[in-house]
This record gives structure tokens, sequence and C-alpha cells, in this order.
């Protein structure tokens, strides 16, 4: 007998900054393409912040009400039913939601501030989401990089979905990529430019540009991490390569494993040798099998006119993937933005349904 359609997918927002806020717009922007590939209607239930409140509503709230108010600096707890007390935090809220019964699955997308120490409080959040029952979703890549055979048998064990499309290139696929399109293959090694702030830092240099207002730029923007050093200092690509090290290589590496080397000491008298020297500064992340060990690394590198990272200019981010078959595969980004970020979080709700429901989903 063929399974009813439930009412809804039933999202709680755990964390609601840049990412988030721009999912909002987007959910909306794509209600058409999501209903023709066959999802049901996609209902926020809950928003957990650590500044703007919490709120938990089962019939679901109004979006972009909840960002005008965090943009506006209230709190989304507003947004709650009248005589509701709103959770006191992001885990209560996941325990109230955990019990709730809803027509549809619950799914919390998980977009706190990135922590490469240990991967908190995101962490944190992805096991209790599991243990409420709850499918997860994050673009957090603190999870990922720090605790990830820990949450993905956490996922295991609880039979719920764990996706995180967005961790590595934002909307370009790279574990969708791997996984669907690339069977019977072992991955031997990636190598790319991957964090897009400091990629366009070394841009600026070149040009003639202090650093520091190119990264004010990067800020003001939404790309630059909340700490800036994140990014500066290479711990957002370290945590990116330990990442790409356990899913794709099966490695047990944490952003502290990677050997690393930022861009805070490079001025615009190193980047205009390289340019001399005919060719680019970039900040180099390498992932390979060494041995019987995956080894990976973060560095300036001076790379060649011809190589393909050689093109990869500003904003743009790219990823070069070996196999142990076929010749390599490198997919480029050409711009970052939050809208590509979020366009991660929608692609890994279409996956989780047709993992859900296979066979309701169209196949555009
Ligand atoms: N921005 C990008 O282009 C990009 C690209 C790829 C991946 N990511 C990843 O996506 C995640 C979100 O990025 P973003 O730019 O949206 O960050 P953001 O603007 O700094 O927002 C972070 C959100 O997390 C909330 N938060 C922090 N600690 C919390 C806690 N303990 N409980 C509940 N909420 C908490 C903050 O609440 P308050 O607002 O109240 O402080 C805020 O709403 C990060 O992990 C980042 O690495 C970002």
């Amino acid at each position: 007998m063929p399974q009813a359609t439930p009412a809804a997918l039933n999202l709680v927002l755990i964390g609601f900054g840049h990412v988030a806020r721009t999912l909002v717009h987007l959910l909306d922007d794509r209600r058409a393409h999501l209903q023709e590939l066959g999802l049901p209607p996609v209902r926020i239930a809950g928003i957990a912040t650590a500044r703007h409140g919490c709120v938990l509503v089962p019939e679901g709230l109004e979006g972009s009400r909840a960002v005008s108010l965090v943009e506006s600096g209230g709190s989304v707890a507003a947004l709650g039913r009248a005589g509701d007390v709103p959770p006191r935090d992001a885990r209560a809220l996941l325990a109230r939601a955990g019990s709730l019964v809803l027509e549809g699955p619950l799914v919390v997308l998980e977009t706190t501030t990135l922590n490469v120490r240990d991967g908190e409080p995101a962490t944190t959040h992805v096991k209790a989401a599991l243990a409420a029952g709850a499918h997860v979703i994050t673009a957090n890549k603190g999870p990922i990089a720090c605790a990830w055979s820990e949450i993905r048998e956490a996922a295991a064990r609880a039979h719920r979905q764990l996706l995180f499309e967005g961790v590595v290139m934002d909307g370009i696929p790279v574990f969708n990529l791997v996984r669907d399109t690339l069977p019977a293959l072992t991955v031997v090694a990636v190598r790319g430019i991957v964090n897009t702030t400091t990629n366009y830092l070394l841009a600026a240099l070149e040009e003639g540009r202090d650093m520091a207002p190119a990264l004010a730029e990067m800020q003001a923007r939404g790309i630059a991490e909340a700490d800036a050093s994140l990014d500066v200092d290479g711990w957002d690509a370290a945590a990116k390569a330990a990442a790409l090290a356990n899913v794709l290589m099966e490695a047990r590496l944490t952003p502290a494993d990677v050997k690393r080397t930022g861009v805070a000491h490079l001025t615009t008298t190193d980047a205009r040798a390289a340019l001399d020297a005919q060719c680019r500064l970039k900040l180099v992340m390498h992932v390979r099998r060494e041995g019987g060990r995956v080894a990976a690394s973060v560095a300036p590198e001076r790379v060649a006119a011809g190589d393909v990272l050689a093109g990869v200019h500003g904003t743009m981010n790219a990823l070069t993937i070996s196999t142990d078959r076929l010749s390599d595969l490198t997919v480029i980004q050409h711009g970052g933005s939050l809208v590509e970020t979020a366009y991660a979080l929608v692609s890994d709700l279409v996956t989780l349904w047709r993992r859900l429901a296979p066979g309701t989903v169209s196949a555009r």
C-alpha cells in the first residue's frame, strides 16, 4: 500500500545567523521547485539562538518575521504562543521538540558558530537532535571535523539521516558528487583552495591592497567566520581538510591534526614576488594517503601558472579529487556567498526526502 505523504517537513533551526536567515528567504524562493520535486511543505517549528532567544511553535512560525526580529535586535521568543514559556536554550528546545507528536519528520538544521577546537556546541546539538528523533542537516564543519565517527554512529543507531553538503564548498557538490556519481572508486587525495576569505585576501595583496580592509569587506558580506582568525590562521581550511579526510578517506583526523600555516604573515611584497616568478600565492589544502595513514596540511604555496588552482581568484574555491582509477576531477566554485551555503541546506533537504520517501520524488 502506498504510504501517505506527511503534512510537512518540520524544521528546527539551531543557530539563526547569516546562513539560517538566508535559508528562510531561499526556502520561500524555491517553494515551487520543492513542491514540483514532490516534497511536502516545509514548516519552521522552532528556532534557537545564543542572544536572540528561542521559540517552539509546533504548528509553524513565520520565518520572515523571525528574520526581521533578529535583524532589528529583537528576540524570536516574541513569536511564541501566548502563555507558552520559551525554551531556555537549544538543548531544552530539542528535548521539547522530540516529545511533540508531529505530522511529518522532524529535521534539525544546525548552523551555530564554528568551533574548531572541539566542534562545540554544535556536536552536542547534533547528538541531542538525534536523541530527540530528528534527522540532522548541518553547515557547521565543527562536528564533522572533530567528532565524525561518534556522530555517524549516533545517527546510525538512531536510524536517522545526517547530512552536511555545505561544510566544504557551500552549495557546490562534494560529498554528493563522490557518493552518488563516483561509485567503486577509492579517493586517494584531495587538494584545493577551500577558504574564500583567505583567497580574497591573497588576491587583495596581489593588487597592492592591505589585508585589513579586505578582511573587513569579507566580514561585512557575512563570509568571514565570526572569529576571523579562524580564516586567517588557516583553521577553517584545516577543519575542511579533516572533514574531507574523515568522510571521503575513512580517517580519524581533527583540525589540530592538520599541519597548518595561515596567511597573516604575508604581504604585498610576497604576493608580487610570486607574480614575478609567474606564480600565484594561494592557501592550499592537501589531504593524501601516505603509507597506511591519511595526512593533511594547509599552507600558503606558490602555485605555477599552468596549475588549475592558479586561476582560482578572489572569492572562488576549487577542489581536485584524485581516485585510484579515474584521472583527477576538479570542481570550481565561482564566487561563494551566503545563498550558496543556504542552497547546500536546501539540497540536503531534498536528499533527505529522497531517502525517506523514495519513489515520491520526481527525477528532476
Ligand atoms: N557564512 C558562510 O558563508 C558559511 C559558509 C559555509 C559554512 N558556514 C558555517 O555555517 C555556520 C553558521 O554561519 P553563519 O555565518 O550563519 O554564523 P553567524 O552569523 O555567526 O550565526 C551563528 C548563529 O549561531 C547562534 N549560536 C551561537 N551559539 C549558539 C548556541 N550555543 N545555541 C544556539 N545558538 C547559538 C548565534 O546566535 P546569536 O545570533 O544570538 O548570537 C547565531 O544565530 C558556521 O558553523 C559556519 O562555519 C558559514
